[in-house]
C-alpha cells in the first residue's frame, strides 16, 4: 500500500502566507467587469463586485499583484489618479485595447482593503522612467510634506498606504514586452530604480524581474539579474504556465518535475551568485505568475475552460511551493477573475472553475511550517519526464493548534488509492477531515449549466494512534487535516 510518513521534527521552513497570492491585470475583463463593475446590481457603491470580493476572501488571497503583467510595461500611473472624469483614455499597446483609467492606484488600494489583502504593485520598466517609479512609491507611502504625498492627500487619502511589495518590471526579457531589454541593461536600470525607490521608503521589498520561461537564455537572464540585484532586491520573480495541448495525460501529470527543476535551478543560481559572501542568499523566489494555460475552448479571448486535470496541476504548483518553503516565499496565481481564472464573473453571476478548489483548500487548511513528508508509492512512465510517482504530496504543521495537514494528489485516473499515513513520534488524536477535489475523469469541467462537475466532497475519517488509512479518489486533490499530540 502507498505510504506517507510524517515527523513533525522534520521541518523544511515556515510557510510564508504570501505564497497564497493572486494577480489582477488590466487585461480582458479581469479589472473592468471582473473586480470593478460600477452600476452593476452586484457591485457596491464603489463599483467593486461584491460577489468577487466574497470569493477572493474564500481563497484566502494574501497579496494581489497589479496592474500587470504585460500591461504594466506601457502604464503610467498618473493617468489613473485624480478625478475620474479627467483621466485620459489611452491606447493600450500590450493587449491592443483602449484603457479608460477608471481603476487606478487609489481604487486598487481600496479594493485590497475591502478584501482585505496586501497590495503588490509592479512598476513600469518598459516605457516608464525611474522618476515615475520613485514618484509612485512617494504617492503611496510618503509621509512628509512633498509633492506626490500631497497629491495623494489631495485625492482624499490622508494616511500613507504603506505598500510593501514592489515589482521591478514584468517579463522584461520577452520580445513581446513593451520596452524589452537585455539582461545587462535591465539589471543596470533595475539597480538604479531600486536605489531611488528604497531611498524613498526603506521599508519596501523589491522583486527583481526574472525569467518568464525556462530555456537557456532565461537561465542566463536569471543569473545576471541575481548577481547584480541580490544585494538590493529581496526576491527574484519567475513565471511558469503549462498546458496539455498535446493531450498526453502522463506528460501533463509529470508537471511536478518541471516545476521542481525550475525552482531547483533558480535556487542553485542564487546560491552560486552569493556563495562568496559566506552566508546564505537572502534573495527568495517570487513565483508571481503560475497556472495552467490550456489551449482549446475559450469563453473569451483570455478565458479558457479549466478541467479537473488542470486543477491537479495547480495543486502540483502549490505542493512544490510548500516543499520549497525555504525559498519560495511569494507566489501569485495568474489571474483571479475572467483571465486564466478560477472565478468567472458575468454581468448576472459567477462560476467557479476547477482550479478554484485546490487553491481554496491549500490556502486555508495548511499550517505554518512545511514538513518533509516521506512518500512511498508506485510510478508510471511519462515520455517527457520518465518515472512519475502516482502521488504528489506536501505537508505542514501548525504547532500552536496541534494540527497537521497533508495535500495529496492522486494522479491515477482510474484507481482510488488507499494510502497509509503514519506519524512518528506522536499520534493522531481525533478524526481527520478530508476534502477531495474530484470529478468524473481528467476532462471534467464546470459550466454555467453544470457548475458542480468538479467539486469538493468533505468527509470525516477515523484517525487515532500512529497510523491511519485514507482513500484518495482517482484523479483528485485531497487536503486532509488532523489533530496530533506528542
Ligand atoms: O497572465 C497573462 C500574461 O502572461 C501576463 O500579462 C504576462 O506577464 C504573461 O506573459
Amino acid at each position: 500500500m502507498p505510504t506517507i510518513a510524517l515527523d513533525t521534527r522534520r521541518t523544511i521552513a515556515p510557510i510564508d502566507p504570501l505564497i497564497y497570492g493572486n494577480f489582477i491585470e488590466h487585461l480582458g475583463r479581469c479589472i473592468y467587469g471582473g473586480v470593478y463593475e460600477p452600476g452593476s446590481k452586484l457591485s457596491d457603491k464603489r463599483g467593486f463586485r461584491k460577489d468577487v470580493l466574497k470569493l477572493t476572501r474564500r481563497l484566502n488571497v494574501t497579496n494581489v499583484r497589479w496592474p500587470g503583467g504585460n500591461f504594466v510595461s506601457g502604464y503610467h500611473w498618473m493617468d489613473g489618479v485624480g478625478p475620474r472624469e479627467a483621466r485620459p483614455k489611452r491606447m493600450e499597446l500590450a493587449w491592443h485595447v483602449v484603457e479608460p483609467n477608471q481603476f487606478g492606484t487609489d481604487e486598487f488600494i481600496e479594493w485590497c482593503r475591502a478584501v482585505p489583502t496586501e497590495p503588490f504593485i509592479c512598476v513600469n520598466m518598459g516605457s516608464g522612467a525611474m522618476d515615475e517609479a520613485q514618484a509612485w512609491v512617494e504617492y503611496c507611502n510618503g509621509k512628509e510634506d512633498t509633492h506626490y504625498a500631497n497629491l495623494r492627500r489631495q485625492n482624499g487619502h490622508a494616511e500613507p498606504y504603506g505598500v510593501k511589495l514592489w515589482g521591478l518590471g514584468n517579463e522584461v526579457s520577452g520580445g513581446w514586452q513593451i520596452g524589452s531589454k537585455t539582461a545587462e541593461r535591465y539589471a543596470q536600470d533595475a539597480l538604479e530604480f531600486a536605489k531611488v525607490m528604497k531611498w524613498t521608503d526603506p521599508a519596501i521589498k523589491l522583486i527583481a524581474c526574472g525569467s518568464c520561461m525556462q530555456n537557456a537564455e532565461d537561465m542566463t537572464w536569471n543569473r545576471i539579474a541575481i548577481e547584480k540585484l541580490a544585494d538590493i532586491c529581496e526576491y527574484l520573480s519567475i513565471h511558469m504556465y503549462v498546458n496539455n495541448n498535446e493531450n498526453n495525460y502522463a506528460n501533463y501529470m509529470g508537471t511536478t518535475a518541471h516545476i521542481e527543476r525550475f525552482i531547483g535551478a533558480v535556487r542553485g543560481l542564487m546560491a552560486g551568485a552569493t556563495y562568496h559572501r559566506q552566508g546564505a542568499s537572502r534573495m527568495k523566489i517570487s513565483f508571481d505568475e503560475y497556472n495552467a494555460w490550456p489551449g482549446g475552448e475559450r469563453l473569451e479571448p483570455h478565458l479558457p475552460v479549466y478541467t479537473l486535470e488542470d486543477a491537479l496541476v495547480v495543486g502540483m504548483f502549490l505542493n512544490a511551493f510548500i516543499r520549497n518553503a525555504d525559498i519560495v516565499t511569494l507566489a501569485n496565481m495568474a489571474q483571479l477573475v475572467n483571465v486564466l481564472p478560477p472565478i468567472i464573473a458575468r454581468p448576472n453571476g459567477l462560476l467557479l472553475q476547477s482550479i478554484f478548489f485546490p487553491l481554496e483548500l491549500i490556502a486555508n487548511l495548511n499550517g505554518t511550517v512545511a514538513l518533509d513528508a516521506w512518500v512511498d508509492c508506485e510510478d508510471f512512465e511519462s515520455e517527457r519526464y520518465g518515472k512519475v510517482p502516482y502521488l504528489d504530496v506536501s505537508a505542514s504543521h501548525d504547532p500552536d493548534k496541534s494540527l497537521v495537514t497533508l495535500n495529496m494528489i492522486n494522479r491515477d485516473k482510474s484507481y482510488a488509492a488507499p494510502v497509509k499515513v503514519e506519524l512518528g513520534p506522536g499520534k493522531f488524536t481525533d478524526r481527520a477531515t478530508l476534502h477531495h477535489v474530484l470529478g468524473d475523469g481528467p476532462k471534467a469541467q464546470n459550466t454555467f449549466k453544470e457548475p458542480d462537475n468538479v467539486t469538493v466532497v468533505k468527509l470525516v475519517a477515523d484517525a487515532t494512534g500512529r497510523k491511519t488509512t485514507v482513500e484518495l479518489p482517482p484523479c483528485s486533490v485531497t487536503v486532509m487535516r488532523v489533530p496530533v499530540a506528542g
